[in-house]
């Protein structure tokens, strides 16, 4: 009869404990925007890959690196660290990510730990143009968030690495050494915009300041040869090693050599709009409209770009969300650089994106520790179509943070 009582106070209590629980985690989950929500999810699928990353003794191999999970599949395919392996630094960066906006320091040393496998790149010459994704969203991002010096002398290392590729006849680095004797002369790739940030930071930050002269260099004649006169943006440019005159726009990952591959056109709006940021020269910021433009305008309704505007399938091609991240991310950042009313139509643009990236129908959610679906690397080589992408949830994680910092100014605007 007492043993029958007690089961009984530890039922009750039981309940009531639950529902308080709920209640406070409604009450909390109330006071949040929506953007805190999409970052809180983001903080639940990266606790969530962490521990699939746990072996059975619940160590962790720091080399192994996230790179994507294919449609059919729900764990992570990993790639060891290494300077072929582009994607290396983006998961260490999300975890920087990650801290920035949870502050926990648990999820700062696993950001540490992931980071310093990276190490090996200060003193380890250039293999291609991709060191700026490979050692700015992890040591860049460290660094920034901690002041460690440390992190600032890799930054600098590498950055004096990436120079060497710089052909001062052509003004542009070469993007992939491999590929001189495939393309015919020194090829350059848009997605070597992005990592001009390296080394205008590196030419700032007590690095060399030719650095900064070269990434200007390569932006400006990227700016001349690299798009059509509508704006959209080859690829590949492959110029003449001994004149610096360009030979023909190819592409590599493309649907055709003259078609707009989405995330080309993504890699060149938010080079741009970074290149205006660091230079303040205004004909980037005139120049980075225009190729935004292009593509917003020919976005499909959910924002979300098929993977290439000119695949032949539309509508059944493959969506590429990891694009419309990185858009997202850069468009959040010119909104701050133009005038009304381009500027709340840009953040209008990054904002129903980043809705849409948030619904159902690009949400891993349950199914995979992944933040989003839908994204495709590389079509013409039948390589991760349509698949989860770390490099899509990066730039998702960075847009959303961008997002809440303006959010936030606003917020303070307004009450003052
Ligand atoms: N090569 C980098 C990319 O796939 O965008």
């Amino acid at each position: 009869m007492k043993t029958g009582k007690k089961t009984k106070n530890v039922f009750v209590w039981g309940w009531i404990a639950a529902i308080v629980l709920l209640l406070c985690a409604f009450h909390i989950s109330k006071g949040k925007t929506d953007t805190e929500k999409a970052l809180d999810y983001c903080d639940r699928q990266v606790r969530r890959t962490l521990q699939e990353l746990r072996d059975a003794n619940g160590n962790i191999d720091y080399t192994m690196m996230p790179r994507n999970i294919m449609d059919s599949l729900t764990t992570w395919h990993c790639r060891k660290a290494s300077k072929e392996e582009w994607c290396s630094g983006f998961w260490p960066g999300i975890l920087w990510y990650d801290y920035e906006y949870t502050g926990d320091e648990a999820i700062r040393k696993e950001a540490e730990k992931f980071t310093a496998s990276l190490e090996f790149l200060a003193c380890t010459p250039a293999y291609d143009h991709d060191l700026g994704f490979l050692v700015f969203c992890s040591y860049g991002n460290a660094y920034r968030l901690t002041g460690d010096k440390r992190y600032k002398r890799v930054i600098l290392d590498v950055a004096d690495s990436l120079g060497t590729l710089f052909n001062s006849r052509v003004g542009t680095f070469l993007s992939w050494p491999r590929n001189v004797s495939h393309y015919g002369g020194h090829n350059t790739i848009m997605d070597n915009m992005i990592n001009l940030e390296l080394l205008f930071w590196a030419a700032k930050n007590d690095g060399n300041p030719y650095l900064g002269d070269m990434a200007f260099s390569h932006a400006e004649k990227t700016m001349k040869h690299h798009f059509r006169p509508d704006y959209t943006s080859y690829h590949v440019a492959v110029y003449d090693m001994l004149t610096g005159n360009l030979i023909k726009g190819v592409t590599h990952q493309g649907y055709a050599d003259n078609s707009m591959w989405a995330r080309g056109q993504a890699w060149a709006i938010y080079g741009y709009t970074m290149v205006y940021r660091e230079t303040k020269d205004p004909r980037f910021l005139e120049f980075v409209q225009r190729v935004a433009d292009v593509y917003l305008n020919a976005l499909p309704e959910d924002h979300i770009p098929y993977w290439d505007f000119n695949a032949p399938d539309i509508p059944n091609a493959p969506r590429d969300a990891s694009a419309a991240c990185v858009v997202a991310s850069a468009l959040l950042e010119l909104s701050t650089y133009v005038s009304f009313p381009k500027n709340e139509y840009y953040k209008e643009c990054a904002v129903k994106m980043l809705a849409s990236l948030s619904s159902p129908a690009y949400r891993c959610g349950k199914s995979k520790p992944a933040f989003l679906l839908h994204s495709t690397g590389h079509w013409p080589a039948g390589s991760e179509i349509d698949a989860s992408i770390i490099y899509a949830d990066y730039y998702y994680m960075e847009a959303l943070l961008r997002l809440r910092k303006m959010e936030q100014k606003e917020k303070e605007e307004r009450n003052n």
